[in-house]
This record gives structure tokens, sequence and C-alpha cells, in this order.
């Protein structure tokens, strides 16, 4: 998804901005540039490509100028093209932005300027913008210090859609404005600087400092100071902020990619997810929620809503929810959530989970469940992202930045978190025995351990990898909760592998899907519920008489002479085993995509939050 830097100060700031989107390249992109403002006037240097194919750009290691905007785009409108990286000037060469977002009038707001005889030299929505500005810079006859203000709000007053853009004017030297609608921007805070960016860890090792920009907010930045405004122009205090992150946190700590450090990492960010929330004598504990019994019980129906790998946390977490609170819960992908009419009223609770706090069609469903008077909660990663300040409440996994594409700490971070949140519900409802909630409690609690544990079987599951990485297809089947963690195996296969894929309830393979397993085929297979086993074992022997390899991932003692491999994983309440028992099919995962060579970090088409629809 499109990353978007800028710097205002006294250093250059070329070098900075283009630090700052090597930075954000995990986001996923096709095309990078910068504007940088000198001599009165913005020299713009842009390419298709990596962010690293700027520096071939002549003159690009002599702009000395001390305030410039970056880019790295994710085409939308118009295919990956020089003329269509940001950032894009007006015709006159006055102003120029780069934006994160879709505008979708773009359409009606192009005719707009082309009847006032602007021109356009890109297939981009962005390209409005810039021509908008200048549009009402020169409709004002007022030429104060707000006018560049006045013109970028009244730009703003005409878009549709999403948007984080930064705007530099050559008749205006020392000031950058930018705004946000929908679409992430932090402001972090130096001395006698000021840094902008799509998310922290871009900027972290200039800063600790930082500004959270919420929708409809207008910033004027100059060296000395950052200045807030609503729509209306009023001014708004804003608190700073500060990120405890270190930006070591955030670089790969000697592993190979991120995504394997991120794997590594998960003991230790399932015990940061756990905290202080499972204290030894007494009840779970959310230093931000306030549930009351009454409430709780008032309960109908409980909706998670999210996409991806989060989505996938979120079918564990209906399990628990549902087995321990004993209150109906759905799951549903956000995208389809927001169109089709769900039954929600102010029995409903909405629980939206997302790494990022920044994907759309997640927010968007937050803004639909909060509208027909639902409450909502958010689950996220990321501290002051949009979900969670949209939120009635927000919870925090606290896994540390995830800068791989493909999802793996968030995830099991996520089950860890709705884990205590179902049986903090359990506990105030009274739904489930003392006793078990009791042990269950104890089960989180030695998960890092058991995780640490599953993570040693690296090597037998490369091995593995070794042999399988050239096949076309492969099944993973599981019952029970078994199941769900077959749909997160299968998706992290798909992603970083390219590998064609499918997750199947074990019983249901012999409806449909079993007329692809050939010779060829590998089959994985998750049983780890003690009370399922046997049932998925028959299903897999059917695949293995017709010539399909298998790779069983468990926790029982089986046969090892009957399937190509076993991984043995610690044995835990089946309610919380996909904590687990994903370890290894994230190493599958990511072994047989180092074997075929690919960017485990950077697969193609994806990005790490996607902010349009
Ligand atoms: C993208 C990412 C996935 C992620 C999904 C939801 O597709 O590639 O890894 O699961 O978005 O992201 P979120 O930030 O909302 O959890």
């Amino acid at each position: 998804m499109c990353g978007i830097v800028g710097y205002i100060g006294t250093q250059k700031a070329s070098p900075i901005l283009i630090n700052g989107l090597l930075r954000l390249e995990y986001r996923g992109y096709d095309s990078a540039g910068i504007g940088v403002l000198e001599n009165g006037a913005i020299s713009v240097m842009k390419d298709k490509g990596r962010v690293n194919n700027l520096y071939n750009i002549d003159g690009i290691n002599d702009l000395s100028g001390t305030i410039g905007i970056a880019h790295t785009r994710w085409a939308t409108h118009g295919v990956p093209s020089k003329e269509n990286a940001h950032p894009h000037k007006d015709n006159s060469g006055e102003f120029a932005v780069v934006h994160n977002g879709i505008i979708e009038n773009y359409n009606d707001l192009r005719k707009f300027l082309t009847d006032k005889g602007y021109n356009f030299y890109s297939q981009t929505d962005t390209e409005v913008i810039p021509n908008l500005v200048h549009y009402y810079y020169h409709q004002d006859e007022k030429d104060d210090e707000q006018r560049l203000l006045r013109a970028v709000n009244n730009a703003c007053k005409d878009l549709k859609g999403s948007y984080a853009i930064e705007l530099i004017s050559k008749e205006h030297p020392d000031m950058m404005i930018v705004v946000r609608k929908d679409s992430p921007l932090v402001i972090g805070k130096g001395y006698k600087e000021n840094y902008i960016s799509s998310d922290i860890p871009a900027i972290l090792s200039f800063t600790k400092d930082f500004y959270l920009i919420d929708d409809n907010e207008i910033a004027v930045l100059t060296r000395e100071n950052v200045e807030f405004y609503n729509d209306n122009l009023e001014k708004v205090d804003k608190k700073l902020e500060s990120i405890e992150w270190s930006a070591t946190a955030a670089e790969k700590d000697g592993y190979e990619d991120y995504m394997l450090k991120e794997i590594y990492e998960q003991p230790n960010a399932i015990r940061e997810t756990i905290g202080s929330r499972l204290p030894e004598d007494g009840p779970c504990y959310f230093e931000d929620l306030d549930f009351s019994k009454e409430y709780l019980s008032s309960i109908n129906k409980i909706y998670i809503v999210a996409c991806g790998t989060a989505m996938h946390a979120g079918l564990v977490g209906k399990n628990m929810l549902e087995k321990l609170c004993k209150i109906n819960t759905e799951v549903d992908i956000a995208s389809e959530f927001r169109y089709r009419d769900p039954i929600i009223n102010e029995k409903t609770l909405c629980l939206f989970i997302s790494q990022s706090g920044e994907t759309a069609d997640t927010i968007a469903a937050l803004k639909l469940a909060k509208s027909k008077g639902a409450k909502t909660l958010a689950i996220s990663n990321v501290i002051g992202s949009s979900i969670t300040r949209e939120a009635d409440y927000s919870i925090y996994t606290h896994a540390g930045p995830e800068i791989a594409v493909a999802s793996t700490k968030a995830y099991t971070s996520q089950v860890v978190l709705i884990a205590i949140l179902a049986i903090y519900f359990a506990e105030i409802l009274e739904s489930e025995h003392y006793a078990i909630l009791k042990d269950l409690k104890q089960e989180v609690l030695s998960l890092p351990a058991k995780v640490e544990n599953a993570l040693k079987s690296n090597k037998r599951i490369q091995d593995f990898a070794r042999k399988v990485y050239n096949e076309k297809d492969m099944f993973f089947l599981g019952r029970g909760v078994d199941q769900t963690v077959a749909l997160e195996g299968s998706l992290k296969l798909k992603e970083i592998s390219y590998i064609h894929s499918e997750a199947y309830a074990a019983g249901e393979l012999k409806h449909g899907p079993i007329a692809l397993v050939e010779k060829g085929i590998t089959v994985v297979g998750i049983l780890t519920d003690p009370k399922l086993v046997e049932k998925s074992i028959s299903n897999i022997q059917e695949v293995i008489t017709r010539g399909a390899k298998t790779f069983i991932i468990t926790n029982q003692e089986l046969p090892a002479d009957k399937f190509d491999m076993i991984i043995k994983v610690p044995e835990v309440n089946p309610l919380l085993s996909p904590i687990v028992s994903v370890v290894p099919l994230q190493l599958f995962a990511y072994h047989i995509s180092k074997e075929k060579g690919l960017d485990v970090d950077k697969p193609r088409n994806l990005a790490k939050s996607v902010t349009v629809e």
C-alpha cells in the first residue's frame, strides 16, 4: 500500500526521505519518488520500481533542499509508471503533492478542472489535488499567512474518498501542509525539524515523539512548530505522544528475513500480550475495559469482523467466546460485513481485529456497526491507529512492529488476546466453572514455552519443505479448531510461495475436493483435538490411498510409518491449540518460499496494510 514520508528541518532532506521510504518498503509498492523544494522551485524525481532506483536518477544526490515530500505508490488508478508515480505537481509547478488513499470523485473533479483550463499528465486520481489547491489559492484574494492553509482546506472539502496528503509550495518555502482522512499518517517532532510518515517505524530512528493526526484535521508544519486545525480552520490542541519501540526493534536482528524473525519472536510477543492481564490470584484484568455483568448479560450476539489473517484469528476466537461465555458469535469478513446489512443493534457487541488498525474495510465495518448502535471493541497492534480511535474500547496485542507482509506473531498474539478476553467475559458472567477458567489461565501462561518448543522442529520442517517445494497444489485439512488453523496455514503458503492451496474441513473432503487428489499432491493434516483425531486420520487415510504425500502436525502419539512426516507439538487445551499448531505451518510456508528463491517478506501483489477498499 502507498507510503508517505516528509521532512522539514535544517538537514538535507533527500537522504532522510529515501531512508524513510526504504523503511516503508514492506507495505508493498510499485514506484517511488521524492520532491524537494530548493532555490524557489520544486524538484521532483521519481520512477517505477524499487526505492533504491531513485539513487540512479541524475542529480538526486545534488539536491540540497531541507524540505521535501516522498512516496511509494501501489497502483490503484493507472499503471505503475514514472508518470503516475508521486509527487504530482499542479500545471504551474507551484505546488507538489503526495497522496495515499483513493479520491472517489476524481473524474468529476478532473472535468471541473479541465473546464477551467487545467491539463492532466497522468492517469492518477491524485493529480486533481495540486490543481484544485492551485485553483483555490488563486481564487483567494487575501494574501495572508493562512492563504495556503485555506486553499488546501477548500480543496479537501471537494474530495470524496480517503486520503493522507502532504503538500509543499514554492511560494511558501518554510511550510508544509498535511491532511488526513481515513488514511494513516503520523508526525514526528524533532528539534528544529519535523517528520511525517505513514507509520511510526519509518521515522523511529529520527524521533520518538509523535503527534497522531485525526481524520479531517490539517497540520501546518514549519521547522520549529506543528499546528493543527479542524476543517473549520479552528486550532486544535494536540498531545505529543512518546513511543516506546526502539528503532532496532523494527530491524531484522540478524535473521535472514523479517518473517523468520517475527516467527521466532512469538514466545516473547505472547508474553507481552499477556502482560499483567492474568494476575496470579484474582480475575483477568484489562486496564481499558470496564464491562459489567449487567451489560455482558444483555448481549445477544458477538460479531468478530476482520480481514485476512486477523479474520482467521477471529475464527479461533469465536470458538472460545461461544464455549466459555455461551454467547452466539459470528465471524465475518469486513468487506462482506459492510455491504450485507448485518442485523445489529445495541445488544450486539462487535469486535474488530486488525494488526495495523488501518485496514480500510475493517474501519468502514466498524463505522457501520457504530452507526447501528452496537458497542465496538478494537483489537490492534498499533497504538493510536484508526480503528482504535473509532472504537468505543480498544485493547492492544503489544506484539511489537510486524514488518513482513505475511502475518505471524500478530496472529498468535491476537488469538492469545481474544482468549484472555473470553476468560475475562466468562469470569464476569460466571458462565463457566471457576476451576475450568483457572486451568485455562494456567494454560495461557504456558503458551510462550510451548511455542518455543514448537519452534524446535524448524530443521525437520525445512527438510520436508525441500522435498515438496516444487509442487503445484496442496490441501490443508483439520476438524473443529484445527480447521481454522488449516485456513491460516493455507493462506501463509499461498501468500509467500505462490503454490495453490486449499483448506478444508477434513470431513468435507469427500464431497468434492478429493477428486483433485492424486500422486504429487501434498496434504497437510492438523490433528490436535483428541476427540477428533481418529476421524481426521480416516480422512487422511483416504488421501494416502490416492497417492498424496502427508505432512502431519499433531500433539498426539501417531504411528510414524503411516505418514511422510509428523511434527509433534506440545499438548495444550484444544481451545488454545491454534497458537501452537500454527507455528510449524508458518515455518513450512517460510521454507518453501526460501527454497523457491522468493522474496519472503515482500510477496508479489500483496501489501502489509490495505488502506484502500
Ligand atoms: C493484508 C495483510 C495480511 C493481514 C490483512 C489484514 O492482507 O497482508 O497479513 O492479515 O491485511 O490486516 P490488518 O492490519 O487489518 O490485520
